[in-house]
């Protein structure tokens, strides 16, 4: 956890291998999700082209998006999608999760009371944030297991969602109705050594009751 960082520029010319790569798309696609609906899907933009048209919406990626080896756009379900009545979801337990229709019918219904009553989950916007918020722990887990790679590694969400929405969607790289980008995220390896770590005490940020 010390290793990583928020690295703000990579070494344009270090590249990492395929092999490192695939364990770091893993870790986001093993991460654990609400209800197992896996509301996410991880855009590699590869494209430096691109990466150009994007950069200029992207202003806490200045550095990172010409110079990170790869930089992938973490996108979530939208809130439609998230719905407990929706065909996403539907899909997901009686397909992927192979459920007879009697427990695909309870588990819709535990779904359905989760979002009304207990988190409140209201509206679209409530909805897809509650995916972006899932989609957050893949990220997590993305940037560890780059550190223990030796891979470094940048969170982005200094970013104008709305232009970067539309520019990937007209180069046919995100369908709208399905999906909204909830961060960004940057891979390489360090040009410079990191600065000091600031964080508050572990007393101030734990407790034991
Ligand atoms: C959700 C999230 C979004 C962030 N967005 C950016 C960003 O757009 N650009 C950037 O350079 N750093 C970004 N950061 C990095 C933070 O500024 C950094 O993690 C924090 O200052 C602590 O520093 P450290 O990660 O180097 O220990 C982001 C971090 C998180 C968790």
């Amino acid at each position: 956890m010390n290793f990583r960082h928020a690295c703000k520029e990579f070494n344009p010319t270090q590249k990492i291998s395929d092999e490192d790569f695939k364990i770091i798309l893993e870790a986001g696609r093993l991460s654990p999700s609400s209800f197992g609906m896996e509301p996410w899907k991880f855009l590699v933009l590869q494209n430096v082209d691109l990466r150009e048209k994007i950069r200029p919406f992207c202003w806490g990626a200045q550095k990172q998006l010409p110079t990170a080896s790869h930089f992938v756009v973490l996108l979530a379900r939208a809130g439609k999608d998230m719905r407990s009545d929706s065909e996403y979801i539907r899909e997901t337990m009686a397909e992927l999760h192979k459920s007879p229709p009697e427990v695909v019918a309870a588990r819709r219904e535990k779904l359905e009371d989760f979002q009304k009553n207990d988190f409140k989950l209201q509206d679209e916007r409530a909805l897809f944030d509650w995916a972006c918020r899932q989609t957050y722990i893949a990220l997590g887990n993305m940037m560890t297991v780059a550190a223990f790679l030796g891979i470094d590694s940048c969170p982005v969400e200094g970013f104008n969602r709305e232009r970067v929405e539309e520019i990937l969607a007209a180069e046919g790289a995100l369908d709208r109705k399905h999906f909204g980008i909830a961060c960004m995220a940057a891979f390489g390896y360090r040009i410079a050594a990191p600065k000091p770590k600031l964080r508050r005490g572990l007393e101030e940020v734990s407790q034991i009751i």
